[in-house]
């Protein structure tokens, strides 16, 4: 019997609080529902003690969420754990998450602390945490620049404490296969009671190597391993979840782990990321990029219809890649709508559907026929629109070019009054987002991208606008979508400054 990997998904943590990558509650929310479904045993739901806002959204998650053990990160001081476990404590499987750096450089020039203050820090934490929590696991940070008989000694303190995880994190993306392995079987061989917990890794992609480097721990006998969506995260981000479990599941004979992952949820999960952080994977991206399972030379192709084995080492079913259907249309009933909602993942309330199935019936008006990319891209969109301040009442633009672009725009704000007013600008997008720029009271903020796409095929298809937002340190994601790209445009501006009002809690100020 293989052993059964499992799966620490920390996309909603280093995931999010990478540059561009920041999410709002129900798009947090909807995720971890995602990641529920995919069956990951741990979902890293945030760092509490970072902000208000993570701190609601770790809470939120940890209460609907009933299938997986629910995490929070915490440095090693009484006040984050504390606050991580007042987040988690009430889901089914609460876990506080704990670390402190162990590599010199580390230690001297971020903590400065001796190792040996480390080392009391980390039983301290660990304990405390413990007192609290069932489940703790203790990170060493920068673990692979670290002395290996230091961790030794680190480890074997954080489970002398009651770790019950303890994870060894290539925090800078630095190390390489082999010597990844090499680490794992040193702590395995040397942590005198390595027993009593479980082997973590978490592995970055400075390199490139952040993948091979977790299958090669697990070769040599890591239990659990650390990854995220779309390999989201700090820099050149984390290990992809969907690219080990598939080199698991295609190499089993060689890796010989298995894990609960239901591979047939990944492309969903991965769409779903991809359009809250207003993102297209690269096209060769492994796995879910648009050619991953696309045939284009003749030799290929003729080798496919012969045997698809000839070139193709895993099927797109098995990641819930299916054809799409061509489907709905003005004449389709409720029922026909709500049973292809669910089928690509998503579970909406009553309430939730009464209000999508009004949007599909706007859409068929402006649309004949509505395909599954139309039908996602009017949910996921919709998410970014819950937690509104300010909504669009109305528009009108006039252009030529001849002249400059002119924008009258009203707004309706959170106690339904209307805001009205007039800008100029260079172009008819130009010009509305200098109304809303007028209309709405946010701090000072700038645009640092606008990029737009088809959702689908046709004259008719819809318009996807993305908006990158800067406002001060952070970057908000604004999408909007119509058969209008002008009102796309307005609608994702304005769901940009709604998250900047949230972010910064400037959202009641008028
Ligand atoms: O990369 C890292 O070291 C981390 C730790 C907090 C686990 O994200
Ligand atoms: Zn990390």
């Amino acid at each position: 019997m293989d052993r059964v990997i499992r799966f620490f998904d920390t996309t909603l943590r280093d995931g999010e609080q990478s540059p561009g990558c920041s999410m709002d509650l129900s798009e947090k929310l909807e995720v971890a529902r995602h990641l529920e479904r995919l069956k990951v045993d741990v979902i890293e739901a945030g760092f509490a003690v970072s902000s208000p806002g993570d701190f609601e959204s770790v809470s939120k998650i940890a209460a609907v969420i009933k299938d997986c053990t629910v995490a929070s990160l915490a440095r090693a001081s009484e006040k984050d754990i504390e606050t991580a476990f007042e987040a988690v404590r009430h889901a089914a499987s609460p876990l506080i998450h704990t670390f402190i750096s162990t590599s010199p450089v580390h230690m001297e020039h971020k903590l400065r602390m001796t190792p040996e203050q480390v080392l009391e820090r980390t039983a301290e934490a660990v304990k405390f945490a413990r007192s609290l929590c069932p489940n703790v696991e203790f990170s060493a940070e920068d673990a692979t620049r670290s002395d290996w008989n230091f961790l030794v000694r680190v480890f074997e303190t954080a489970i002398k404490n009651g770790a019950t995880v303890i994870n060894v994190p290539d925090t800078v993306g630095y190390s390489t296969p082999e010597e990844m392995a090499a680490l794992i079987r040193y702590l395995r061989e040397n942590v005198r009671n390595i027993d009593e917990a479980v082997i973590s890794v978490h592995c970055h992609n400075d390199l490139g190597l952040a993948v091979a480097n977790t299958l090669a721990a697990v070769g040599a006998g890591a239990e659990q391993v650390e990854c995220t969506i779309n390999g989201i995260g700090e820099r050149a981000g984390n290990a992809a979840l969907e690219e080990i479990v598939m080199a698991m599941n295609t190499r089993r004979d060689v890796i010989k782990a298995a894990s609960r992952i239901e591979t047939k949820n990944i492309y969903r999960a991965s769409r779903l990321v991809y359009s809250i952080i207003g993102m297209a994977p690269p096209l060769n991206k492994p796995i879910v990029g648009a050619n991953a399972f696309a045939h284009e030379s003749g030799i290929h192709q003729h080798g496919m219809l012969n045997n698809r084995a000839t070139y193709e080492i895993m099927t797109p079913e098995s990641i819930g890649l299916t054809k799409s259907r061509l489907v709905l249309g003005k004449h389709s009933g409720r029922h026909a709508f709500a049973d292809r909602v669910k089928e690509l993942g998503y579970t909406l309330s009553e309430e939730e559907l009464n209000h999508f199935f009004e949007e599909f019936k706007k859409l068929c008006d402006a649309k004949k026929d509505v395909s599954d990319s139309d039908i996602e891209a009017l949910i996921t969109s919709d998410l970014s629109k819950r937690h509104t301040f300010y909504k669009l009442h109305r528009f009108d633009v006039f252009t030529s070019n001849a002249a400059r672009g002119t924008c009258v725009m009203s707004i309706q704000d959170a106690a339904g009054e209307i805001r009205e007013d007039v800008a100029l600008g260079d172009g008819p997008i130009d010009a509305a987002f200098n109304v809303i720029d007028k209309l709405v009271p946010a701090p000072e903020h700038s645009l640092e991208d606008y990029a737009i796409r088809s959702v689908s095929e046709g004259k008719d298809a819809l318009g996807e606008v993305v908006v990158k937002i800067r406002c001060g340190d952070k970057i908000y994601t604004g999408r909007g979508l119509s058969t209008n790209i002008i009102e796309s445009s307005i609608l994702a501006y304005l769901s940009g400054m709604n998250k900047i009002l949230e972010g910064t809690g400037a959202g009641g100020k008028t």
